[in-house]
């Protein structure tokens, strides 16, 4: 991938993909988004081969400004052949996991959708013009495994897995339409297995029987599969080490 927008870039997966993906090679371009990109890493805001923009998934007009700022950034006939969605959100200061339906709150229904579904559609959407162009592209939501209705034993994190298996819907209707807009394209969900961020910090005594991974073996792992993605691969479900997930 030589140029690549990246959604999250402030966030433990979002970064260290960014980081890989400079460090790795030398003619990569990394277009970073965050709310603020202060809190992107250090290595992007000063890379000449990165720039971070502010983008934020709960502000509407958010998406239409990242499409503005891409037109002095980027050629009006260059195109992109990374799109990484890598945002999410499952805590915050007034919002926390439900555990029962009593826990079950509007307001963090509503964010848990802009961040984990909506704002990858509208990024998409606004990313669309520097998508059609011939060479192959790669779409890629980073979901969770959660969002598998298929896989739901367990119940609870309503607003997270709702929103997650929206996103993951999001995929698969794209997957239907970019093909017809953007080929060659392959827009696909990934899990990156279970990883130190600030997402996952509340849970990491319960995640201790599990194989927690550093962000940065998470962005190998996940890059290994983006690389591996072919059309064929188009509107899959697929995990940190390649296997498949039900949706
Ligand atoms: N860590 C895991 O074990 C795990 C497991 C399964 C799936 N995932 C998924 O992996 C992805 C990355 O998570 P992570 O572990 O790297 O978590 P993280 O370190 O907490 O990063 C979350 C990212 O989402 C951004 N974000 C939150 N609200 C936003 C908003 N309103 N607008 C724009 N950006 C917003 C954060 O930006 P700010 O810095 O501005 O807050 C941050 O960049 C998420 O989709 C998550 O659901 C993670």
């Amino acid at each position: 991938m030589k140029r690549v927008v990246i959604a999250g870039v402030s966030g433990a997966i979002g970064g260290a993909l960014a980081t890989r993906l400079i460090d790795r090679d030398a003619q990569t371009r990394v277009i970073g988004l965050c709310r603020d990109p202060e809190k992107a890493p250090e290595v992007l805001r000063a890379h000449g081969r990165s720039t971070v923009l502010p983008w934020d998934a709960e502000d509407s007009a958010s998406p239409a400004a990242v499409a503005e700022a891409l037109e002095s950034l980027l050629a009006r006939e260059e195109g992109i052949d990374g799109f990484i969605y890598a945002a999410g959100l499952l805590h915050g200061p007034d919002m926390f996991p439900e555990k029962r339906l009593e826990d079950l709150d509007s307001q963090s229904m509503a964010r848990a959708f802009a961040v984990n579904a909506t704002g990858f559609g509208l990024l998409t959407q606004a990313l669309l013009p520097r998508l059609r162009h011939r060479e192959f592209k790669r779409v890629v939501a980073i979901s969770a495994k959660v969002g598998s209705i298929t896989d739901n034993g367990f119940g609870g994190w309503y607003a997270y897995r709702s929103s997650k298996a929206a996103l993951n819907m999001l995929v698969r209707n794209l997957s239907i339409e970019l093909p017809r807009r953007c080929k060659p394209i392959a827009c696909v969900s990934l899990h990156p297995g279970t990883t130190e961020s600030a997402l996952s910090e509340p849970f990491s005594q319960s995640l201790a029987k599990l194989k927690v991974h550093t962000p940065e073996e998470t962005a190998s792992n996940l890059l290994d599969v983006i690389d591996g993605l072919e059309e064929d691969d188009n509107g899959r479900f697929l995990s940190w080490d390649g296997s498949e997930l039900p949706w």
